[in-house]
């Protein structure tokens, strides 16, 4: 059994990206600057942006962090959107989810310029995913597709199930894992909360891609020998024997698993790490294609 190892491919990649911006910085060009946006307190929500805000630092991108307040209206928070849309200084944004309840997430999304929009949450980018168009990837499907790919996962021709339809992970991960191409070439089934008998699906699967948010849904009864297991969850689980009060669970059984597994991504330090170098890469992506 191998660990795909997100945290050590993430700090590869970043040390990639760090190369590339040292190299313009040298060139006398604009760095790239990632601006973040979120609504609320939310502390997961708060935590994840300034992950995103402090890797900006740690590859030399400026980053701009726009906190504003869950009383907000609708309106306010569109304009601030096409604030960053015209402001040559920011290459790419992010409107951080999920949105209190009295804005209207898709009114949001389809504000965001789609060159701007490095989520990939806009219907221009994700239509284009769809159509093997050059597109931003959503940053978790991008991530997991980066892991398969550097650690050289045959999925050709493999039955792959995912857990989950999200816009954000399971959609997309369903759509890129049928693609042409490698890492793709995937028989793909796509399971959710009304799927009959779900357990027989991922019996037969040779990839399983849980996005579900459901701590250890997962058992080793589900999966069979030899599977490649790739866990999305990350679930805050109350937890008193720690400081911080929460543990970060997977939807992955891990211990009983992994003893089946042939590839597995442990939480944390699996996809999550990824998410946010593959949003780096998206910025990087941003600020060259707005030169070209
Ligand atoms: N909420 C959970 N995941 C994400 C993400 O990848 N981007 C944004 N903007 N919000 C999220």
């Amino acid at each position: 059994m191998t660990i795909l190892d997100g945290k050590k491919i993430s700090n590869d990649i970043k040390d990639e990206i760090t190369e590339v911006v040292a190299q313009m910085k040298a060139n006398g060009e604009k760095t790239p600057h990632l601006a973040a946006v979120i609504v609320g307190e939310d502390g997961a929500s708060l935590t994840y942006v300034g992950s995103k805000v402090r890797a900006c630092a740690r590859v030399g991108f400026e980053s701009t962090l726009v906190q504003l307040p869950e009383t907000i209206t609708q309106q306010q928070l569109l304009a601030k959107i096409d604030e960053l849309n015209n402001d040559p200084e920011i290459d790419g944004f992010i409107v951080q989810l999920p949105l209190p309840k009295h804005i209207d997430t898709q009114k949001v999304l389809l504000a965001v310029d789609p060159k701007k929009d490095v989520d990939g949450f806009h219907p221009e980018n994700f239509g284009k995913l769809a159509l093997d168009m050059e597109t931003f990837i959503p940053a978790t499907p991008y991530g997991i597709m980066e892991l398969l790919r550097r650690y050289d996962i045959n999925t050709s021709g493999k039955h792959t199930v995912v857990i989950g339809r999200s816009h954000i992970v399971g959609r997309p991960i369903s759509i890129l894992m049928s693609r042409k191409g490698q890492p793709g070439d995937s028989t793909v089934t796509l399971t959710h909360s009304r799927t009959n008998d779900l357990a027989s699906f991922t019996k037969n699967a040779d990839i399983v891609i849980s996005a579900l948010g459901v701590p250890n849904f997962l058992t080793a009864d589900m999966v069979k020998q030899g599977a490649v297991i790739i866990d999305v969850g990350i679930t805050r689980v109350p937890d008193n024997a720690v400081t911080k009060g929460y543990v970060i669970t997977g939807d992955v059984d891990y211990q009983a698993v992994s003893e089946k597994a042939s590839f597995i991504t442990p939480v944390p330090g699996g996809v999550g790490p990824m998410t946010i170098a593959m949003l780096l890469q998206n910025t990087l992506l941003a600020r060259q294609r707005s030169v070209h």
